[in-house]
Parts: C-alpha cells; sequence; structure tokens
C-alpha cells in the first residue's frame, strides 16, 4: 500500500516546528535516537495504520497525540534526582506541557499522551487511538534498541 508521505508531512508540520519541539532533537532516546525522531517514526506508523485500516477517529489529532507522547522536553539521561522514575513520571510531565502548548488538545490526545507507558503506568488507555499509539511506541523503541550499530532507522 502507498502512503501519501506529503499529507502526513503537512500533519505534522504546526507541531514539528515549535520551538518546544525542536528542542527534542538533543534529547538523546534509545542509545541512537532522539526524541524529536522517536515521536516522528511512532506519528508515522499511526498515520500508516489509520490510512491502512481506515479507523474512523480523526486522523489529524491522532497524529498529533502521537507526535506529543513523548514531549516531557528533558534529557531523561541527566543525574538529577527528579529524573529517577523517568518511566513512570513522563507521561503525566509530557501531558502538562503539550496542554499548555496546544490549548485545542482533545480527550482522544490526552488519552494517547497520558496512558502510552501503559502497563508500567497502571492505567490502560481509554480510547482505541491510546492503545494504538501505546502500541507503536513500543515497536519503535524496540528497533531503536536494536538498530543500534545502525546509522538510520528503516
Ligand atoms: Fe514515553
Ligand atoms: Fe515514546
Amino acid at each position: 500500500m502507498k502512503y501519501d508521505i506529503n499529507e502526513f508531512n503537512e500533519l505534522i508540520n504546526d507541531v514539528i516546528n515549535t520551538d518546544e519541539f525542536k528542542t527534542m532533537k538533543k534529547y538523546r532516546h534509545h542509545v541512537k535516537s532522539n526524541l524529536y525522531d522517536h515521536s516522528i517514526k511512532v506519528a508515522y506508523l499511526c498515520f500508516k495504520h489509520h490510512k491502512r485500516f481506515k479507523s474512523k477517529f480523526e486522523l489529524r489529532y491522532f497524529v498529533r497525540g502521537a507526535l506529543l507522547h513523548d514531549f516531557y522536553l528533558y534529557d531523561w539521561h541527566d543525574k538529577l534526582p527528579e529524573n529517577r522514575l523517568h518511566g513512570f513520571r513522563h507521561s503525566k510531565k509530557a501531558l502538562k506541557n503539550a496542554r499548555e502548548r496546544f490549548l485545542d488538545l482533545t480527550p482522544m490526545e490526552e488519552d494517547m499522551i497520558k496512558n502510552h507507558m501503559f502497563p508500567l503506568t497502571p492505567v490502560p488507555p481509554k480510547t482505541r487511538a491510546g492503545w494504538l499509539v501505546c502500541f507503536y511506541d513500543k515497536v519503535v523503541a524496540i528497533k531503536e534498541y536494536f538498530s543500534r550499530k545502525k546509522r538510520h532507522w528503516h
């Protein structure tokens, strides 16, 4: 199946060009990746899923929720006391930042961000979109982890 990369780029443009999102380029993620690339990869898999399975929920918000799932904006590798328990806490921080920056955040996006770390965090997603980002985040994380010797993710 062919996917329209221009449509995807149009959907993500607003978010990835904000100053806040750009800062994610400097935050490491899973050895060789950074948060900026990681978030776009997760959003792209969600975009493809939506197209392939003709999902009913709104694509624009699904992609934005995926882009913002790790919008916590710090480097968790920094040895700071507040970075302990990063895995358990960062989804709350990401939601707080996303709410502040994007005032029209939908309940679906809130669910996608807040519960994407399930089962590490105890509350499961409430929406289909929430389950999907939870799943594709893990798919991307595993690929990143095992591609540590390669330059590119694909
Ligand atoms: Fe995360
Ligand atoms: Fe993630």
